[in-house]
């Protein structure tokens, strides 16, 4: 589009697309490959046993197209939701190959490719190629888990006592608000897409208070008092905060903390939850992964059960009550950048999802990918303010609160220089790319907008 930056690109050097198209990857088709093996390995369906290998098959042919440097193919595929989004985007583009192309667009469709190899076998539908990775990789999380399962339940009693004596303090609220919202962004350092080999130590030193206080020194701009202001300015009974979500395990339950202080507290009158419909860079949260996290807090934390069990039952009774609810949509896993929650995108649910947040009290919007999506993944130079690069959604009437650890090369709302400081220093630790600092993880960026620009 005219006036607007570049997207970033798979065959620059400079840009974390080119190792992840390269080797990022084709290490997460493998990791698929080996748990379908696992999973029909395990059955006597003979059907399942057959299109399972079939399965494989496409993934291992898959995995070298991308590795010769193939091109994109069209889905032509009209049962499946939101393919032709991907083929009216191709044709936008005109030949685009896995190792030149825009690492967004490409990305989401290598995603959405890998997704048909499923919803096209009957016994695979419903077949999660990252669940069991999803899974333990929450429940190896053993010290952060425990630790704020505590915590809840500490916060909870608190309020409960001050509540019942009427004494709740706002600064009060709001320092418990700003930690919280801490943890929920640095639950988003746990991506499995990124720590696809990480080892168990490597997991546990990401999460829990002494990290938290760590890395909180290593965030870039920080827009929350402005989101708390919004918050508080909405009456009482309008107050509904909506999540868009990011990754199941860790960060989900992160995510389920903040909500239900924001429920405990009154600061929120309703949460909701907006998941992805079909499995997505690797750890993102499905609507069926709400059941599979209360299982398993509820039998793999057996140091701190009671906590756990405290901290699930009062998730469900909101859940039950209808103050908490998980919803999910299609718009989120086409190929579109947000700015098509608009009126005008009618095709593929940017038009509803635009109307139902126009009144929400508060849109926090999780992690790397969603922020990618929101910037569109342009080369925005960092210093541009959040709003400018989010370009139309800074109109739309929404309020958002974008809460990233950086693991891609876009970032906006920097202060002046800070790029620049940031590139030396990362070239100084022996980086070839200075520029990569922003692909590290290290950093986070807490950015807002009213909508109303
Ligand atoms: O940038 C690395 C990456 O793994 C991308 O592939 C993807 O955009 C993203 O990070 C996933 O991270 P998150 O789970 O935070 O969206
Ligand atoms: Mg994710």
């Amino acid at each position: 589009k005219e006036g607007l930056p570049p997207f970033y690109h798979n065959d620059d050097p400079h840009s974390f697309g080119f190792s992840t198209s390269r080797s990022r990857w084709p290490n997460i088709l493998s990791s698929v490959i080996h748990d379908v093996e696992q999973k029909y390995a395990g059955s006597d369906n003979q059907l399942q046993i057959a299109q399972g290998k079939q399965i494989v098959e496409d993934v291992k042919k898959f995995t070298q197209e991308i590795l010769s440097n193939g091109s994109l193919r069209p889905f032509h595929n009209k049962t499946i939701p939101g393919l032709e989004c991907y083929d009216d985007g191709l044709k936008g583009f005109g030949d685009l190959t896995w190792m030149t192309g825009p690492w967004l667009f490409c990305e989401c469709y290598l995603y959405r490719e890998l997704d048909t190899f499923f919803k096209s076998r009957s016994e695979w539908t419903k077949f999660d190629p990252f669940e069991a990775k999803k899974r333990t990789a929450f429940t190896s999380c053993g010290s952060g888990v425990n630790e704020l399962c505590v915590r809840y339940k500490q916060l909870n009693q608190l309020l409960t006592a001050k509540q019942s004596k009427g004494t709740v303090g706002e600064e009060e609220l709001q320092v418990i608000f700003e930690e919280l919202v801490d943890v929920s962004l640095w639950g988003n350092a746990i991506d499995l897409s990124l720590l696809a080999n990480a080892t168990l130590e490597e997991l546990q030193s990401r999460q829990g208070a002494d990290a938290i206080a760590k890395a909180s020194k290593n965030v870039l701009c920080n827009d929350l008092p402005l989101a708390w202001d919004r918050l508080r300015s909405v009456p009482k009974g309008k107050r509904r905060v909506d999540f868009v979500l990011d990754n199941a395990g860790f960060e989900f339950f992160t995510d389920v903390v903040l909500s239900l202080f924001l429920l405990d507290s009154k600061l929120a009158d309703k949460v909701v939850f907006h998941c992805k419909t079909r499995p997505w860079m690797v750890s993102d949260t499905m609507i069926k992964d709400y059941d599979i996290f209360i299982k398993d807090l509820l039998t793999k934390f057996p140091e701190r059960s009671e906590e756990a069990q405290f901290l699930a039952e009062h998730l469900e009774a909101y859940k039950a009550s209808g103050k908490y609810e998980l919803v999910s949509s299609e718009f989120w896993t086409v190929s579109l950048d947000y700015g098509n929650i608009s009126p005008e995108e009618t095709k593929y649910g940017g038009a509803e999802l635009w109307k139902y947040f126009q009144d929400s009290a508060l849109v926090i919007i999780k992690g790397d990918l969603n922020y990618r999506k929101l910037t569109a993944d342009r080369h925005w130079p960092r210093d541009t303010p959040f709003i400018a690069a989010i370009n139309k959604l800074a109109k739309s009437g929404i309020p958002i609160l974008a809460l990233r650890t950086c693991k891609a090369d876009v970032c906006a709302g920097l202060p002046a220089g800070k790029d620049e400081e940031l590139i030396a220093y990362w070239k100084s630790l022996g980086h070839e790319y200075g520029e990569l600092w922003a692909s590290s993880g290290k950093w986070a960026v807490i950015s807002y907008s009213s909508g109303e620009n």
